[in-house]
């Protein structure tokens, strides 16, 4: 455990409470009820929670268990997610609604999207997709920027049943390779680049490189066309197999009918870090997935679809993106605001300037965005007119106590006597695909730093090491104890490892790799991952990744990767390399160079805070490297424990080189 999560251990004795202010809970969506609805009959609760989406055949059952843990949900029943989305806004007399307050990040350029307009593009989407020989089942890929054009094609790959995969823009095109590779994508949708910190930025260039690796890769495996929005002007290679967005979509009919899916029809595929060095594909399906996702939108964010503006500034290119940006809140008919850039460019006080431009209600973002704003100071946000909030989410890793606060009381209204808004603390994993555990905002009066309870219908628990549920004030693993709709089914092509994964450390326990404690009152504070996975800015990086791709670099012998505690990410990866005999010493540019290798390798966010070439690594007698001594040195601390190493000495040896810095 890592000095800030021991201190976060500690604040599980946080007295302060903040109760929802009356007239939110008054009016509120979800109440006390919904908990004891659920704990007398489960199933019946998400059955009531499936009834809010439109269905085609209805299902012969809610939850198929039958051989767990791989999980059906309202079997026999038949939905089209973008339906559900789109069209059946639009046919309650919605279209007008604007359902994307869509920003650019050059300063106005900005689009307004309805209900009705979004029917058009996704149908005009799902007809060129279908003339590109997309068919049900067919995977496509999708690498792009936050412009409406990736939510068009989401939702128009949904409407054919043809799964997406999305690659977040900041991976390389080796790791985007890799991914169109292990799903078999036939299609890729991308653009000529996008706009980030004020310069265009190219994005096609790493798609090319990838349809090369691809072509190159054994198998019969081949991208057919590659979709491309014009988003930049930027020039652009161009071959046969490439395809504009104007010449495909925006001449393809606007009219398009929707096949229903089963209900397990597969809906995408996600890929995340885990242990070892391969991404693993999170496999999501229709019906359950939807349900989920719609009704926690619903109920965590307490959306008023009338009078709500909803924004969530997270990456479509991650699973807060699909599941808080895209189903959930299309399924609910909300209005919300998709922004393209960065919060600084160009100014510093972007999206408060937003907030206050469309009159946002509810925001929900990351707490390494907010420690960078209290960093930058409060003068910022108290430019701007914030009034319209009523309600703050936070999501990726654990939200430390001063962070909340200072949410509360700058973005949230709280300064100056304000009686501020309720905060609700989500947490969930890309496996999970919904949030499972968080306040729910009309009832919960929220600890600043725990997610608080499970929510109605889920059976979370912190348990220890022979599976026993701890104690109030005792601490553990977090574990799910029944499967709930919006789980991960396996993942993609490898059902061996989603049992091995999740399922095998306890008989019939999901093992979700975080630790937690329960505090005197039975309030849950999660600790952060107790496996070999980072989370640097609410990003998942796995320490065996990073590894490999050190290794691969030619000067590097060995590798070994930490995430250390830090103010800003949370995490922050920090690098041991033992280099190769015929590489010297490195020279004086190695650690930038293995940076940028890392940077070139996986992508942007894995590149090491630090990197420290170092003439051993600590091993104990077994081979093992014992990451916890080198955490030490990377966290400034002193070192621990080193009886079990098999040569004491190598931690002298790079402590004299740390000190040498
Ligand atoms: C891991 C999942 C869920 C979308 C973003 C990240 C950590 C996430 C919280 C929270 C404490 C959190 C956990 C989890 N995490 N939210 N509210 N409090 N920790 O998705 O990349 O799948 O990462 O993020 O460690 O296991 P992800």
């Amino acid at each position: 455990m890592s000095d800030s999560n021991e201190t976060l251990a500690n604040l599980a004795h946080e007295q302060r409470r903040f109760a929802p202010p009356a007239a939110f809970a008054e009016s509120a969506n979800v109440t006390e009820e919904a908990y004891a609805r659920a704990d007398a009959d489960r199933l019946a609760f998400w059955e009531a929670a499936a009834e809010r989406l439109d269905w085609g055949q209805k299902w012969d059952q809610v939850l198929d268990w039958s051989n767990p843990p791989f999980a059906k949900w309202f079997t026999g029943a038949t939905i089209n997610a973008s339906v559900n989305c789109v069209d059946r806004h639009v046919e309650a007399g919605r279209g007008d609604k604007v359902a994307l307050h869509w920003v650019g990040e050059p300063e106005g350029d900005a689009r307004d999207i309805t209900y009705a307009q979004l029917l058009d593009e996704v149908s005009r989407a799902a007809n060129a997709l279908t003339e590109l020989g997309v068919r049900k089942g067919d995977r496509v890929a999708i690498y792009m920027p936050m412009i409406p054009e990736t939510v068009i094609t989401m939702l128009a790959c949904a409407r054919l049943g043809a799964p997406h995969t999305v690659v977040f823009g900041g991976f390389s095109s080796d790791a985007l390779a890799s991914r169109i590779i292990d799903c078999g994508a036939k299609v890729v949708v991308t653009s000529d680049g996008g706009y980030r910190r004020g310069a265009a930025s190219a994005l096609k260039p790493a798609v090319d490189e990838a349809v090369a690796k691809v072509d190159a890769a054994d198998g019969d495996l081949a991208v057919e066309h590659v979709l491309v929005v014009r988003r930049t002007g930027q020039d652009v290679a161009w071959t046969e197999r490439d395809v504009w967005w104007h010449d495909a979509v925006d001449t393809a009919s606007a009219q398009h009918t929707p096949e229903l899916h089963d209900s397990e029809h597969p809906l995408y595929v996600m890929y995340t870090s885990g242990t070892t060095g391969k991404p693993k594909g999170i496999l999501h399906t229709t019906g359950g997935y939807l349900v989920g996702t719609s009704y926690t939108h619903w109920s965590v964010f307490d959306l008023k679809p009338e009078s709500d503006v909803y924004w969530c500034t997270a990456d479509v290119g991650w699973v807060t993106g699909h599941s808080y940006m895209v189903y959930g809140p299309l399924a609910n008919g909300a209005t919300q605001v998709l922004y393209e850039g960065t919060p600084d460019a160009p100014h510093k006080g972007r999206w408060w300037e937003i907030i206050e431009k469309y009159g946002v209600t509810i925001f929900y973002t990351a707490p390494t965005a907010i420690r960078t704003f209290m960093k930058q100071g409060d003068a910022i946000p108290a430019k701007f007119d914030l009034s319209s909030i009523r309600l703050l989410g936070s999501v990726g890793e654990p939200i430390n106590p001063e962070a909340y606060v200072w949410y509360r009381d700058h973005i949230g209204g709280a300064k100056d006597g304000g009686e501020g808004v309720p905060i609700v603390d989500t947490w969930w994993q890309t496996e999970t695909g919904q949030i499972l555990i968080s306040p729910l905002p009309g009832v919960t009066h929220g600890k600043p730093g725990s997610a608080m309870r499970p929510l109605p219908g889920i059976s979370a628990d912190v348990v220890d090491d022979e599976a026993r549920s701890v104690g109030d004030g005792e601490g553990g693993y977090l574990v799910l104890k029944e499967p709930w709709p919006a789980m991960l089914r396996t993942l993609w092509g490898d059902d061996d490892r989603f049992v091995e994964t999740y399922w095998s450390r306890w008989e019939g326990l999901y093992f979700a790799g975080d630790g937690a404690k329960k505090d005197d009152d039975g309030d849950l504070w999660v600790l952060g991952r107790v496996d070999d996975v980072m989370n640097v800015s609410g990003h998942r990086l796995s320490t065996t990744e990073i590894e490999s791709a050190l290794v691969s670099h030619p000067s590097v012998a060995e590798a070994a990767v930490v995430g250390a505690a830090d103010d800003m990410t949370g995490q922050a990866v920090v690098a041991f390399v033992i280099l190769r005999e015929a590489a010297g010493d490195g020279g004086a540019e190695i650690e930038t160079e293995l940076r940028n290798h890392v940077g070139r390798e996986i992508g942007a966010i894995a590149k090491p805070r630090q990197v420290m070439v170092v003439p051993e690594l600590p091993k104990t007698r077994s081979g093992k490297i014992m990451r916890r001594l080198l955490k030490d040195v990377a966290e400034g601390r002193e070192v621990g424990d080193t009886q079990t190493l098999a040569d004491a000495s190598v931690m002298d040896l790079i402590k004299a080189r740390e000190a040498a810095r």
